[in-house]
């Protein structure tokens, strides 16, 4: 179930053409259609590939009026916690690229979780009214249990169909996160999945070894209507393929 999968011998290596590889399909949308609708990624690994981004998106002059960023998913903290991925994007992207404020579409983590959702859903749904696809470029991130966003395996978000964002509580943290639902993030046009680690190595094997989707690796669920599912990873996490 990885039909599109490249290794980098490591991090660094994976970082770099990550970020190269996010600027090129940001311009080559923008040039397509006008315009870059993007889901960002949270947790860790994303951090130094948004930074890497900063120069190469310098170089490749992006016009950042034209690109809007989003979240996959948001822990329902105020933007300014540690935990926030709105803050960590800002902190390690956003903060140095020219990209005008209302381009930037924030998960509310500091509401409660249901209006939260509620609120994202409609954000989202007017910036995505009357486009033939969802988002333009959808980047995701794998937990070592095959979550994805916060589609957390036995957990109410990924039975939602009929919602694009939903709120989720998750037991294994105890806390509460929004998330894009399946139905969203699959309409996307291209997905980009970032996979570092050793601690991810067992579950590449295991959804890699899948012969269907299934709910037990959620992010075996993921989609993308162009047909691209991109797995970009180093070396250490798949060192059991
Ligand atoms: C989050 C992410 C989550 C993340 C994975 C991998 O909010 O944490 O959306 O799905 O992508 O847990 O996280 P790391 O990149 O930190 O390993």
């Amino acid at each position: 179930m990885i039909e599109n999968l490249t290794m980098f011998a490591t991090k660094a290596e994976l970082v770099e053409a990550a970020a190269a590889r996010i600027v090129s399909k940001i311009m080559q949308s923008v040039s397509e259609n006008g315009t870059c609708l993007v889901a960002l990624a949270g947790g860790s690994t994303p951090r130094e590939i948004y930074a890497a981004m900063v120069q190469k998106a310098e170089e490749a002059r992006v016009p950042w009026e034209q690109v809007h960023v989003f979240w996959g998913d948001e822990r329902c903290v105020p933007p300014e916690h540690a935990d926030s991925n709105y803050r960590m994007a800002h902190e390690s992207l956003l903060r140095y690229v020219p990209i005008p404020e209302q381009n930037v579409h924030r998960i509310m983590g500091e509401l409660n979780p249901d209006e939260a959702a509620e609120r994202y859903a409609q954000e989202v749904g007017a910036v995505l009214a009357g486009r033939s696809h969802g988002f333009d470029l959808v980047l995701l991130g794998m937990g070592d249990d095959g979550h994805t966003a916060s589609l957390f395996p036995g957990t109410t978000a990924l039975d939602v169909v009929d919602a694009d964002v939903a709120a989720v509580f998750v037991e294994k943290f105890d806390a509460w996160r929004v998330t894009l639902t399946l139905p969203l993030f699959n309409r996307g046009k291209e997905v980009l999945l970032l996979v570092a680690g050793e601690s991810k190595a067992e579950m590449v094997e295991r959804v890699k070894a899948l012969h269907a989707p299934c709910k037990d690796y959620p992010v075996s669920l993921i989609r993308s209507v162009a047909g691209k599912v991109e797995w970009l990873t180093d070396n250490a996490a798949t060192r059991l393929l």
